[in-house]
């Protein structure tokens, strides 16, 4: 599996461990510094609940997450189960010829979990992992929200239509079948649609 021992996210720090001889996860939120201490702690403490609750509901609507093992809401720390395979930007990286079979699993995955008014936040392929069997597990959902609207939904698209086209020049195709899919499995693929659009619209003209 590639890098996941002491990895430093923008806000979290990712390393391997192990929960009652399991293999683990955990994702700690350091304290930062340069907020008010009692600030820094209500953030932490927020973001790690909303995370856990976030990939608990998704697993709850048949999308996979890693189970979470423990929480320390405190510490600003969730151990969760290590996922087996590679990220699906790693392996995009090193096998594109696999992009139009991966892409249509992630537009599954994506329309189930907006089917359930689940956004995920911050749609990329780093934080998304390709499992053995070819399913795809979704992580790092801090960002996310629960009931979410078209807005919401649309916005998610659209930043994980700018995420492939920054870090996967090439995939177009495989993008545009990714897209395919997710339309095929939404009930209202045409207000979806109509929604990404105008938010396109208004990237380009602010
Ligand atoms: N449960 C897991 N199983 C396997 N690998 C994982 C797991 N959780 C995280 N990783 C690995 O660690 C990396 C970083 O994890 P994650 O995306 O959750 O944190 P982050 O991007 O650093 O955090 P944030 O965006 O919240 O600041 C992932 O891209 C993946 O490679
Ligand atoms: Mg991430």
């Amino acid at each position: 599996m590639e890098g996941c021992a002491g990895i430093a996210g923008a806000e979290a720090e990712v390393e391997e461990t192990e929960f009652l001889g399991r293999a683990a996860m955990v994702k700690i939120r350091p304290p930062k510094g340069y907020r008010l201490p009692e600030l820094d702690a209500h953030i932490r403490s927020t973001r790690t609940r909303s995370e856990a609750r976030i990939m608990h509901e998704a697993r709850l609507a048949g999308v996979r997450t890693p189970c979470i093992y423990d929480l320390d809401l405190k510490g600003g720390a969730i151990v969760m189960e290590r996922m087996p395979g590679t990220t699906v930007k790693a392996h995009l990286d090193s096998h594109p010829e696999d992009a139009g079979k991966v892409c249509r699993e992630i537009g599954r995955t994506v329309a189930r979990l907006h089917a359930a008014g689940i956004t995920h936040g911050d749609l990329t392929t780093s934080n998304m992992i390709l499992l053995p069997d070819g399913g795809i597990c979704l992580l790092d959902m801090s960002m996310g929200k629960t009931r979410s609207e078209l807005e919401d939904i649309g916005v998610d698209l659209r930043l994980l239509e700018r995420a492939f086209s920054s870090a996967h020049v090439g995939l177009e195709d495989a993008f545009s079948e990714l897209m395919d899919e997710y339309y095929t499995n939404t009930s209202n693929p045409d207000a979806v649609r109509k929604r990404v659009e105008d938010i396109r619209n208004r990237g380009r003209y602010t």
